[in-house]
């Protein structure tokens, strides 16, 4: 004769009913539902190549990716930018070849790489994942997402960046109030800068940057050009998989556009910057977001793996 399933004991019913483990949440919607604050300071003037020493705060979003060299020293290699508490968006081209998850940190909340406040966070990797039609020739599909081993807590230094409403594309793609931030190199054969440095760029149209002057048709409508066409500010190298985020008047809000991929030279004439256009890889993200969202939260799986098990043998004894 079959027993009658029992019914669960108090205190594990409680802890059932009690609902997910923080972390094991069912996944919301990561891109529409990001929330920034306003950052603790912000650029009165524009001033990378050709930019200046960004305010301490003014972009909270922005991480510095590191690889470990020599087995002991992390040393800056690119740029990222947070996206959730254990997501950090970069370039395709900065993981390539570099695909050991144990190779790589991301510090977020920095100012001085060489000199880590109180509230910076350091943070190992727990996986990286690559857009699947990247190519290394053309740069095409440039971008990559790093699951962080642990999150981190949101501070005033420590903030996802948003991706623009699809409503405020057509304005943001072509605002010449965006901005590039990164720890690369200040001018083509430069040293790289150990304090976030930031520029203001304006979107440049895609007719003038792919004309027979410039990257005569190398540049297809999923990269965004931004600098100047005079020359004089733009990333370099180190600044690639940062951002280009772009003021928004009527919120008051800065989006993240684009994220620096390449360019010929830095800050020359008639050569802008090339930047991955994020708006067309909205899905994308969307999707590796929602993986790292749900596959995450291993105290809370192992949680709940062992209360089935308890739950499973309590079914047998009682
Ligand atoms: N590919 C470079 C990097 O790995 C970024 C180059 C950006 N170049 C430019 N002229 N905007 O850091």
């Amino acid at each position: 004769m079959q027993r009658a399933r029992p019914a669960l004991p108090i205190p594990l019913l409680l802890l059932l009913l009690s609902g997910p483990l923080p972390g094991a949440a069912a996944p919301r919607d990561p891109v529409d539902e990001c929330h920034q604050q306003l950052p603790l300071a912000r650029s009165a003037a524009s001033w990378i190549v050709g930019g200046h020493e960004a305010p301490e705060g003014a972009w909270p979003g922005v991480v510095s990716l590191q690889v470990l060299r020599g087995g002991v020293r992390f040393m800056h290699l690119c740029g990222g930018v947070l996206l959730s508490h254990r997501a950090v968006l970069t370039a395709g081209h900065c993981v390539d070849g570099r695909m050991d998850p144990c190779s790589w940190r991301a510090v977020v909340g920095a100012h001085n790489l060489h000199k880590h406040g109180p509230y910076t966070a350091r943070r190992r990797i727990r996986r990286i994942i690559v857009h699947s039609q990247f190519k290394r020739e053309t740069f095409e599909n440039d971008v990559a997402l790093l699951e962080l081993k642990s999150a981190v807590r949101y501070s005033l230094y420590i903030q996802p960046m948003c991706l623009p409403p699809a409503a405020l594309l057509p304005p943001l793609e072509n605002s010449s109030d965006c901005y590039i931030s990164g720890w690369g190199r200040m001018a083509e054969k430069g040293k790289t800068s150990s304090v976030l440095r930031e520029a203001q760029v304006g979107i440049l149209p895609h007719s003038l940057c792919n004309s027979s002057e410039g990257y005569a048709g190398l540049v297809n409508d999923k990269a965004l050009c931004a600098g100047t066409w005079a020359g004089g500010t733009d990333s370099c190298q180190g600044d690639s998989g940062g951002p280009l985020a772009c003021y928004h008047p009527d919120t008051d809000k800065f989006f993240l556009v684009g994220i620096a991929s390449f360019g010929v030279g830095c800050g020359r004439p008639r050569y802008p910057g090339i930047y991955v256009r994020l708006s067309q890889y909205r899905t994308w993200i969307k999707a590796k977001l929602l993986l790292i969202n749900s596959t995450w939260n291993p105290v809370g799986s192992t949680l709940s793996i062992l209360l089935a098990v308890l739950h499973a043998a309590l079914a047998q004894i009682l």
